[in-house]
């Protein structure tokens, strides 16, 4: 989709705005699938509105981007344009046992800049790539831990009411995987309560998920994390594996040998192939135990 009426092209340059004409979704996702579309990056959480309202009233469809770390985009031109925050310095700022940080923030880094602050409690999610506002939607976990336990407030875009809100952590439901935000809402800030623990000690906890991750996933290749969601009580990574499907392929959409449960782009997939990738396993998965696996990538137009 693209965005050529002067008009709107003025004005977004007034709300501080940066219009890019054709950015491959390729190139802004870990799996490095997608085709391409204009992307609006925003420098102000406070021209939100008026930007949705400007896109609203000239019929320009669209979508919010996070990391692109959990997302698969379907090949050839977007009908939509893609929205994107961009991360403000400093990112994260610390007030006690308060961290106060854009969704924007990188989560890995946010993570070891509270540990190096002696504020600790997320050490399982260092690993886990994409930025914190991806990380909230999606309640991210990973070795017992979940994003969700550590929320005290969250600034969001709501697009029902097309304003700027805050939320405190109580109204917020954290699932696995699963939060009740709405679809199109857009993660704007969190506050996070970490609880006090020596860097070293911190330290050491990050060491021993670092090296779990290592061992069992496909650090180094590009995926999208996990491709389906565990069904309750079960893995589905074990699932697959115990079916023999790993190193599985169509075109170069794979599932990796390490990880059962992880797809990887080994070349140039696209999402065609990965899609049918995900709809094979999971056929082969329901006839053989009978249970349908959920998406836990999230996946645009395809
Ligand atoms: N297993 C196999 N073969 C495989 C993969 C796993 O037999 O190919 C077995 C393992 O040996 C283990 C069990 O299945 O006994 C569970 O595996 P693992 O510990 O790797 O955990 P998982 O359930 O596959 C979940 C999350 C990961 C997270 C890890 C670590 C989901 C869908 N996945 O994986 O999150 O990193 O636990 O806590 O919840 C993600 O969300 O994208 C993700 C990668």
């Amino acid at each position: 989709m693209r965005i050529r009426d002067p008009r709107i092209v003025t004005r977004l340059a007034e709300l501080d705005v940066e219009l890019l004409h054709g950015a491959a979704l390729a190139d802004l996702t870990s799996l490095g699938i997608g085709g391409s579309t204009d992307l609006l990056r925003i420098k102000k959480h406070e021209s939100l509105p008026d930007l949705l309202n400007l896109l609203q009233a000239n019929h320009v469809p669209h979508k919010f981007l996070g990391g692109g770390s959990n997302l698969l985009v379907g090949d050839g031109e977007l009908p939509c344009a893609v929205l994107q925050l961009v991360r403000p310095e400093p990112d994260v700022v610390l007030d006690g046992n308060f961290a106060h940080v854009d969704a924007a923030a990188d989560l890995g880094r946010m993570i070891t800049f509270c540990a190096k602050n002696d504020l600790g409690g997320m050490e399982g999610l260092i690993g886990v790539p994409g930025t914190v506002g991806g990380a909230l939607r999606m309640n991210a976990g990973a070795y017992g831990m979940q994003i969700g336990s550590y929320v005290r407030e969250v600034k969001l875009y709501r697009a029902a009411s097309r304003t700027i809100e805050v939320l405190r952590g109580d109204q917020i439901s954290f699932e696995y995987r699963h939060t009740s935000f709405a679809p199109d809402d857009m993660m704007l800030a969190v506050i996070l309560k970490l609880p006090s623990k020596p860097f070293k000690e911190i330290l050491q906890g990050i060491r021993i998920c670092n090296e779990k991750r290592r061992s069992s996933q496909p650090l180094g290749q590009k995926s999208a994390g996990c491709i389906f969601k565990n069904p309750p009580g079960a893995s589905a990574g074990r699932m697959i594996d115990e079916l023999g499907l790993k190193s599985l392929s169509v075109g170069d959409a794979q599932i990796s040998d390490r990880h059962a449960n992880f797809f990887v782009n080994a070349g140039h997939a696209t999402a065609k192939d990965m899609l049918m990738l995900v709809a094979d396993v999971r056929e082969r998965v329901q006839k053989s135990y009978g249970v349908s696996l959920e998406n836990e990538v999230v996946v645009w137009n395809a």
